[in-house]
């Protein structure tokens, strides 16, 4: 690992820089970015699927210096809106290595992703289709696509849950038969190249069994597109979801235990169906960012209250990491730049917004000499923060400052009042 503690001065240090630095070149809040700790765990689900497609979930988090990794190490890229598909063009990813996600894409993002030559559209609706198929006629080109098959799993930490449709707006649902519907209808026009089915059933996923059954429910279909059009799908995608360890409490399979697993059941589920293995892919962000980023704050007010507990506060907040207060997320945190032989107080790490319930972490035992002008850091802050960051009370989003081989660099800037001004009319 490049994060550790400095024997020495009791620092967090990250590729041999210590935080007391980073945050006196960059200020604070900042997200820290592990950049060796990123390209080691792509590299990690490449080697774990073996010769499957890895598509790194840029709504986890995108920026172009992200991208300029993700191609240098060899990934593909999912994005889902025209917002994310300009940072991945700007980044310098092959057109060709894109997927293009999203329940409601309008027809200017399917033009622009037709035109760049995005390797596949991931396709959610007839509308879309339709729509898909007129912008393929007018421009003479063959969009390849893949069809959103909600299999009917919805999976979350180590629990799934399997039923015979899902009320959600993702996808075509599998038993209600939309999903077949929508191959006949795409093979039936032959407008479009349908490259094969694609399921996702959920995110922070720790075991493979949600992804077994979605495994042989999607192949079942496979199996039936065959029989009924005499097609068989090169490829197939079973999304992404893989979880990470937020606290200690939490214990998620390795990447390359799930891919065994799931590589395993697509192969004895396609032999048991007498269809050839298809091209596999796979969708993660989380597991590859998550645990490479840590939010860098400063402690400023610091109460007891009525000796419950102690509310410690820091410079950001539920703008810069909204998962707590909307998904009761379990954070940790830990007194950064510096060392205490104090004995642990029970503390709550809160921020600076209007809002009872800005809480970034929830329980937490912090140094009883915890003060002001200490630096805290929150880790495994990479995926669904900077990504899902607002501007609530008009503060200003931190930087991404990625840090390797013992030097720092801003990757996204520190956001200013000017910039939220700017915005303003009149
Ligand atoms: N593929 C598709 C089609 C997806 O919808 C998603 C996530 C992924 C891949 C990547 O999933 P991951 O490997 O990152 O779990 N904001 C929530 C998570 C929303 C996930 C949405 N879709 C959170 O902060 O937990």
């Amino acid at each position: 690992k490049t994060v550790k503690r400095d024997d020495l001065t009791g620092a967090i240090t990250v590729a041999g820089v210590d935080v007391n630095k980073i945050a006196e070149q960059h200020g604070t809040p900042a997200y820290i970015f592990d950049e060796a700790d990123f390209r080691e765990r792509c590299r990690r689900f490449k080697e774990a699927f073996g010769g499957a497609d890895v598509y790194y979930a840029g709504k986890a988090f995108i920026a172009t210096a992200i991208v300029r990794i993700l191609v240098e190490e060899g990934l593909f890229l999912d994005v889902c809106t025209g917002g994310e598909l300009a940072v991945a063009l700007q980044g310098g990813m092959p057109p060709e290595r894109l997927g293009l996600h999203g329940n409601n894409k309008s027809t200017s993002e399917l033009s622009r992703a037709v035109e760049a030559g995005v390797g596949r559209i991931v396709v959610d609706s007839f509308d879309e289709i339709d729509r898909l198929t007129r912008i393929a006629r007018d421009t003479g080109k063959t969009p390849k696509v893949m069809i959103r098959v909600t299999v009917g799993v919805e999976a979350h930490t180590h629990e799934y849950i399997a039923t015979a449709h899902e009320d959600q707006k993702f996808g075509f649902s599998l038993a209600g038969g939309a999903a077949e519907r929508a191959a006949e209808r795409i093979l039936a026009e032959g407008v479009l190249e349908l490259r094969g089915l694609h399921s996702h059933i959920g995110s922070q996923i720790f075991d493979s069994s949600g992804f077994e059954v979605a495994a042989r429910r999607i192949l079942g279909l496979q199996a039936k597109i065959h029989e009924k059009c005499g097609v068989e799908l090169p490829e197939l995608d079973l999304g992404g979801g893989f979880g990470i360890a937020y606290t200690t409490q939490d214990n998620p399979a390795e990447p390359a235990d799930l891919a065994g697993d799931l590589m395993r059941i697509v192969k004895q589920e396609c032999a048991a169906l007498h269809l050839s293995v298809p091209h596999l892919s796979v969708e993660p962000g989380r597991a590859i960012v998550g645990p490479a980023m840590f939010t860098l704050y400063e402690v400023g007010t610091v109460k007891d209250v009525d000796g419950i507990r102690t509310y410690v506060s820091v410079d950001g907040g539920m703008s810069d990491n909204i998962r707590t207060a909307l998904y009761d997320a379990a954070y940790s945190a830990t007194v950064a730049g510096r060392t205490s032989t104090e004995p642990p107080i029970l503390a709550r790490v809160v921020g600076k917004h209007c809002e009872a319930g800005d809480i970034l972490v929830k329980d937490e035992f912090l140094p009883a000499d915890v003060r002001a002008g200490d630096l805290l850091a929150v880790p495994g802050t990479g995926a669904y923060c900077r990504s899902m960051a607002s501007n609530y009370n008009h503060v200003p989003r931190p930087p991404v400052v990625a840090v390797a081989d013992g030097a720092s660099r801003v990757i996204v800037r520190r956001e200013t009042e000017d910039d939220l001004l700017r915005l303003d009319v009149g």
